[in-house]
């Protein structure tokens, strides 16, 4: 039976990883265990920060955005004497139990932890939502929400000008946060690493945009596949229309969480402690189809989240011949 647990925060911050410390800090307080937080992620535990919290300390932090314990990425955690060296401070404390919330390098880490003998679990806490074998990450929604928000002012001042908008968003890789924005703010050419369009593709879909008479275009791609500043002047040269980009960057990591993520991050939250409590290790927590579950660190981490292809077709529905 587990006495003590630690809860870090790990990777990029998310809005909802407050609720979620939260959550868990309350469920193992009222279950008599002594609860501890790491500061920095995975570079505290190396370097011993550890301290003990209270529900006095996450009292308020439910609602704010970002991390109270900070978060640090720490590739050399990959190293197994600094792995071994952050065991070494936990077993140090009669710490037994972790749980690591993160993206899927944090899992990593946290798998190779479990096999190491502390009892692991992982939270999903990224803003891009790309964890395999669940619904929801924490952070994604709260992310959306600012995307959504954001693009619609993008769309008030081409609208006014009749110009051409490139936007950007984050996502790492997965196109989750894009086709969801697309569809919520009835963008008119999506490009996302799951279904890339080649930058010529998107000038000729702007170019049919425009014959079908319409006289501003927004054009939504996930980060690191295009220069967009440079695809906005190529866009410009070819139309003849005055194109600006929009890179969202850091602010879509912002703000407080909205109320689903909320509830969601408190599920997570107190459901990694009630699986610790029964001896659980090794696996990551979800919801998946709306139900709590857990799933081996070995499945998450090898398998990529496969986009819904109902959201797909939602925004191919949508968009019928237009472009
Ligand atoms: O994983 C979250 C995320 O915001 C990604 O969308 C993005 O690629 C990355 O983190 C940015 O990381 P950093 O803030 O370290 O530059």
């Amino acid at each position: 039976m587990i006495k003590k647990i630690a809860i870090l925060t790990s990777g990029g911050d998310a809005p909802g990883m407050n609720t979620v410390i939260k959550a868990a800090v309350n469920v193992a307080l009222n279950e008599n265990l002594e609860t501890f937080v790491v500061k920095e992620g995975y570079l505290g535990l190396y370097n011993n920060k550890i301290e003990k919290v209270s529900k006095e300390d996450v009292k308020d932090i439910d609602v704010k955005s970002g991390t109270f314990i900070f978060t640090k990425r720490f590739p050399e955690f990959d190293n197994d004497k600094n792995r071994q060296q952050a065991v070494d401070n936990l077993n140090s404390r009669g710490i037994d139990a972790l749980i690591v919330i993160g993206g899927d390098g944090s899992f990593r880490g946290a798998n190779k932890l479990s096999q190491m003998g502390i009892k692991t679990i992982g939270i999903p806490g990224t803003i891009d939502g790309d964890i395999a074998f669940n619904d929801l990450t924490v952070g994604y929604l709260t992310a959306l929400d600012t995307i959504v928000e954001s693009i619609d002012k993008v769309k008030d001042t081409i609208t006014s000008h009749g110009r051409i908008a490139v936007i950007e968003v984050m996502g790492k890789g997965c196109g989750l946060l894009a086709l969801s924005a697309a569809i919520a703010n009835d963008i008119d050419v999506l490009s996302i690493p799951e279904k890339k369009i080649s930058e010529d593709e998107i000038i000729s879909k702007v170019e049919k945009v425009l014959k079908n008479g319409q006289n501003q275009v927004t054009v939504l791609v996930t980060e690191l596949m295009y220069d967009v500043n440079k695809l906005a002047k190529k866009i410009e040269e070819k139309t003849k229309k005055v194109t600006r980009a929009t890179i969202l960057g850091h602010t879509q990591r912002g703000g407080k969480p909205v109320p689903f993520e909320r509830i969601n991050a408190y599920k997570l939250g107190s459901f990694a402690v009630s699986e610790l409590l029964k001896g659980k290790t090794g696996i990551t927590v979800s919801v998946l189809n709306n139900k709590l579950i857990s799933t081996p660190f070995e499945k998450t981490v090898n398998n990529k989240l496969k986009i819904s292809e109902d959201l797909f077709n939602t925004y191919k529905l949508m968009k019928g011949n237009k472009n």
